[in-house]
């Protein structure tokens, strides 16, 4: 470990900070981009043209999938899976307490109840026991969320959905290029999505993939993102009623410059996220989340820490945030338990929960999701997965930046 800061004072007290030089940008892009989307331009091709059919095959063979449909956004691509996979007014679908909102409210959208379910300590996962324990009859799904990068227990959640016959979705809106025993994640449950949001790892400004081995389910959710409209059909023959969810030719042109981008990425990431957990070894008190070890490729779209407020001398994670920002390294604290979330308590909501087919609104207010609730107040510590894409040197100055903070808690403390 580097100690050229060992006797510097902590720059949230006047001090100088480990760092001033910013992190790598994100996106990444070049003329390549630039090109791709001006040749859409003008070609005056702007939909359902032949960058939404070559990204589609070409996402969907890196998915390791049979089938892939682009779709306008990661929320909509879990409407459409969760429609697709026969979610109807008032079935229950769990899903895991810590993760993005859209995990949940794509659930509601389609009328379905939300039914939260606490994650694992040590890798912030679902927790397979808990699934299990919350099956009803009324469980139509279960959606695992890969959240940060990692994929969830696939063997264990394979396993309880064909029990108990219920569909498994996975919401891999985190974790492209991500892969469970040798095999990228996506199509190992039912169906699964993507986000090509700004900040994930594959970025199309906007944008939403859903991958599927399974023929029928891959026929529904193509006819629910086109309108209703059949494979090869008429324009104007719907057998099914469906909405607009399709991506732009611009966007799948984007997505496809990016895709050139990705493996390379992948890999840098992987790389920098072993050297930070070996530097981050020596400091007590904190460390990464534990990597499953049938997790092949974890896809680092957050490399989140576990912050112990005890080995840091009773202070608190905010302080610690504060502190380590202030050294120079962006920080964040993450999500909060989702099901406090206004959306689901009192204050939610005219329509689809209120609606009469639930027979009365679900009550969140009893929910209690304890790791999920510790974590969220105390625990969880965010670096962004452009962090990883640096040099050696920029993440031997985040493991210096927490090293020189673990030396002086009491200054910590006061911060
Ligand atoms: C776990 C998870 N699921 C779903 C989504 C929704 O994706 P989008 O923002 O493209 O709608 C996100 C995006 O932040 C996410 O992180």
């Amino acid at each position: 470990m580097t100690t050229t800061t060992d006797s510097q004072p902590l720059a949230v007290a006047g001090g100088k900070p480990v760092r001033t030089a910013a992190f790598p940008g994100w996106p990444i892009f070049d003329a390549t981009e630039e090109d791709a989307i001006l040749g859409v331009l003008r070609s005056g091709k702007w939909f359902l043209g032949d960058r939404v059919a070559e990204f589609e095959r070409t996402f969907s063979d890196f998915c390791e999938a049979k089938h892939g449909i682009a779709v306008s956004s990661g929320t909509v691509a879990l409407q459409v899976a969760l429609e697709a996979a026969g979610v109807e007014l008032g079935d229950e679908v769990i899903v895991p307490s810590y993760t993005f909102i859209a995990t949940a409210s794509s659930v509601a959208l389609v009328g379905g109840i939300p039914v939260f379910v606490d994650v694992d300590p040590d890798t912030y996962l679902i927790d397979p026991a808990g699934v299990e324990a919350a099956i009803t009859e009324k469980t139509k799904a279960i959606i695992a969320v890969h959240i940060a990068g990692q994929p969830a227990d696939l063997d264990a959640l394979t396993a309880i959905a064909a029990k108990h016959d219920v569909r498994l979705i996975e919401d891999a809106a985190q974790a492209h290029a991500a892969a469970w025993k040798g095999r990228r994640v996506g199509a190992i449950g039912d169906l699964g999505t993507f986000s090509f949001q700004a900040s994930k790892n594959l970025n199309a400004g906007e944008g939403g993939f859903v991958v599927s081995d399974d023929d029928e389910l891959h026929l529904r959710a193509w006819s629910i993102h086109n309108c209703g409209r059949a494979p090869g059909g008429e324009w104007y023959e719907h057998p099914l009623v469906g909405g607009n969810y399709r991506l732009t030719e611009m966007q799948a042109a984007l997505a496809l410059s990016q895709m050139q981008r990705l493996e390379e990425q992948t890999k840098t990431r992987t790389r920098n996220a072993a050297l930070l957990t070996e530097q981050l070894s020596e400091i007590e008190g904190i460390g990464p989340l534990t990597v499953d070890d049938r997790v092949t490729c974890h896809a680092y779209h957050l490399y989140v820490l576990r912050f112990d407020s005890d080995a840091f001398g009773g202070a608190s994670r905010e302080q610690f945030l504060k502190t380590l920002a202030a050294e120079g390294i962006p920080c964040a604290a993450g999500y909060k338990p989702l099901y406090r979330e206004p959306a689901f308590q009192a204050r939610f909501s005219e329509f689809p929960l209120s609606s009469p087919a639930f027979g009365g609104r679900p009550d969140y207010s009893n929910v209690h999701c304890p790791v999920t609730e510790r974590i969220c107040a105390d625990e969880a510590v965010w670096l962004t997965q452009n962090l990883l894409l640096g040099s050696d040197s920029d993440i031997s100055q985040i493991a210096e930046a927490i090293a020189k903070i673990a030396r002086q808690p009491e200054a910590l403390a006061t911060a």
